[in-house]
């Protein structure tokens, strides 16, 4: 599954001049005994399989000043903060398993902090690996170009992105809003601030209010 996607396009660019890396570990090779077993029933019963913490803690191997991430759904929300925040650091160990799960002890012993992409279920962590690292990667220096960094900035501005246009200027009569024909640079400015704020409002009134109470906090 992986690089998958991110070996194409800016991600697979990137992975090719060094801008990042990836080294893949395969659990099964860590594994101890003849069938190459790396799960086990879970103790109390029921359904499922659980990865065993012996086999995990010799795949992950020593710790290092990488934080080692957990992908599930029980963790707590990736945002943009954070994957800046990852994204500013020393790299990331990423640990996937089945949704049914990991040995809890494991997961106490290393300190593992648990991520997760959304409140749904996937069938394993790898996609949501592949989520968090294009949400990183993108943000690593050189990567992107100065336009996607400015829009960047926009969405850790807390507001969802104004709507945009091309050319033709009018396409099965739709025309395109006049401001944005109008080489009026504070206006145009001012339609998208607007256009930003009311989407943003109406379709993530959670991600307004926090907008809203930082506003009011702010020195
Ligand atoms: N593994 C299964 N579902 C997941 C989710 N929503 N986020 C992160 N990891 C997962």
């Amino acid at each position: 599954m992986f690089p998958g996607p991110l070996g194409q396009s800016l991600a697979g660019r990137a992975l090719e001049t060094g801008a990042w890396m990836l080294d893949i570990s395969d659990i099964r090779e860590a594994a101890q005994d003849k069938h190459r077993s790396v799960d086990d029933t879970p103790f109390g019963g029921g359904a499922g399989m659980v990865l065993r913490p012996d086999v995990l803690d010799a795949a992950i191997g020593p710790d290092d000043e990488r934080p080692l991430l957990y992908l599930s759904p029980r963790g707590r929300a990736l945002t943009q903060a954070r994957a800046a925040g990852l994204a500013a650091g020393p790299g990331v160990r990423l640990l996937c398993g089945r949704y049914e799960g990991v040995d809890q002890r494991l997961l106490d012993a290393r300190g593992a902090e648990e991520v997760s992409i959304g409140d749904y279920v996937l069938s394993g962590g790898e996609p949501a690996a592949l989520v968090l690292l294009d949400a990183c990667v993108r943000l690593l220096p050189g990567v992107m170009g100065a336009v996607e960094s400015a829009q960047e900035e926009s969405f850790s501005a807390g507001l969802l992105e104004y709507p945009q246009y091309t050319r033709p200027a009018e396409w099965q009569g739709r025309p395109v809003p006049a401001v944005l024909l109008s080489g009026h640079h504070a206006a145009i400015a001012a339609w998208r601030r607007e256009q930003a704020e009311q989407l943003t409002r109406t379709r993530r009134p959670d991600l307004w209010r926090v907008r809203m109470d930082n506003a009011a906090t702010a020195p």
